[in-house]
């Protein structure tokens, strides 16, 4: 299997951005941690990150015959992007939303999500487990998929 990992606006700043809220991993760290669990789970993963909404469409548009499913931490844009959801509703794609920090326990502007209604699931609030979880569950279910 071949997993697209993207990784929205700001996600370059890990490791010395708001360490209270999104932990000291660096996201070349979360970027190994999800090789390895890839490894052990017999799928590849692609890194990507962007702070550019375009790219990261544009970059979702050529996941399509490329990769199986997508991981998405889409930051900020989370909260803003139609551009986004639709990308991921275009391509249909099987997709796992993940967050390091819990959006529900934060501001109320993060509390919705536009990517949510177009992902399999959501994992928030486990620092970069939730990349490791999100990963699992992508993983178990295109799987489940094939049978
Ligand atoms: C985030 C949560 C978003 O609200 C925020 O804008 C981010 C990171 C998270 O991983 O917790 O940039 O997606």
């Amino acid at each position: 299997l071949s997993i697209l990992a993207l990784h929205g606006p700001n996600l370059n700043l890990l490791g010395q951005r708001e360490p209270g809220i999104y932990g000291a991993l660096t996201l070349a760290e979360i970027n190994r941690l999800l090789d390895e669990e890839g490894f052990k789970l017999q799928a590849k993963v692609f890194s990507v990150q962007s702070n550019h909404e375009g790219i990261l469409v544009d970059t979702i548009h050529a996941a399509l015959g490329q990769h199986h499913g997508i991981l998405i931490n889409a930051g900020a844009y989370t909260h803003t992007s139609v551009a986004l959801r639709d990308a991921i509703a275009g391509v249909n794609l099987p997709t796992v939303e993940v967050h390091l920090s819990n959006i529900y326990r934060r501001e109320d502007f993060r509390h919705h999500s536009y990517i949510a209604p177009v992902a399999i699931g959501q994992i928030s609030g486990f620092g970069g487990q939730s990349y490791l979880l999100g990963l699992q569950a992508l993983v178990n279910h295109l799987r489940e998929a094939r049978l």
